[in-house]
């Protein structure tokens, strides 16, 4: 695939050009911690289409989770130009950033990362409150994700009250709740048991069919091979 070429015709990118989610182009990231400068991204071409399921690997150290980072508009990077359905978010201010992750992308992480000291049900909530969205309507759309994710009885549960698997089941919900364009998954499976593991990746691929643009860094075969493609991280460049 040749992006530059593609940026041509595209002129200046209209929003959604080439049904393009995700659309990267000689991204780079450098981390300068002082005494350092560590070149994590060094010039990523990525286009990613409205409803593909991706899977991106690459060994420890390769750049994915930094790159995770910039697609999710969680951190800005050094050089290059990236986005999101047509949207130039390279210039974006803080506030801008922050409402784009909560409508646009939904996370999960390989740690869960949810709150603890509240349920299940508080944490799926959680966006729906930033969004500013009514609480008789929070109150359905979050019976429906934990319905959808088979958490229906567990919902008043705390995530320490729970297995990983099913952790990873509420941040999954959780990472629904705005109805996102993409989900942008961090080694999902990563700290999971391989049955765990297989209902995960078969809650992505229900998701994946019902239209939902998939992400995922994995270093689980299982998952890379369900994938419709895959994209290799080595040293900053896709292989
Ligand atoms: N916040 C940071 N500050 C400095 N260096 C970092 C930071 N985050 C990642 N790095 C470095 O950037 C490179 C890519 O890291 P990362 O994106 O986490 O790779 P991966 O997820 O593929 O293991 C590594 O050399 C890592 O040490
Ligand atoms: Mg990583």
């Amino acid at each position: 695939m040749n992006l530059k070429r593609m940026f041509k015709q595209n002129g200046n990118g209209t929003a959604g050009a080439n049904g393009a989610v995700i659309h990267m182009n000689d991204i780079t990231k450098i981390y300068d911690t002082g005494k350092i400068k560590v070149e994590a991204l060094r010039g990523i071409d990525l286009a990613v289409k409205q409803g593909e399921f991706v899977a991106i690997v690459g060994p420890s150290g390769s750049g994915k989770s930094t790159l995770m980072n910039l697609i999710g508009c969680l951190d800005t990077p050094t050089g290059g130009d990236y986005r999101l359905r047509g949207e130039q978010v390279s210039g974006l201010g803080r506030d801008q950033l922050a409402d784009i992750r909560n409508r646009r992308i939904g996370f999960v992480f390989q740690n869960f990362n949810l709150l603890p000291q509240i349920s299940a049900f508080e944490n799926v909530e959680m966006p729906l409150l930033f969004g500013g969205v009514s609480r008789k309507r929070r109150r359905a759309r979050v019976t429906e994700l934990m319905e959808k994710v088979n958490l229906a009885d567990r919902m008043h549960h705390k995530p320490t009250e729970l297995s990983g698997g099913q952790m990873q089941r509420v941040a999954i919900a959780r990472a629904l709740a705005m109805d996102p364009d993409i989900i942008l998954a961090d080694e999902p499976t990563g700290n999971l048991d391989t049955s765990s593991g297989t209902d995960i990746l078969s809650l992505f691929e229900d998701l994946w069919r019902q239209g939902t643009t998939m992400l995922i860094i994995t270093h689980d075969p299982a998952m890379a091979k369900r994938a419709q493609r895959t994209v290799e991280i080595r040293d900053g460049l896709v292989n």
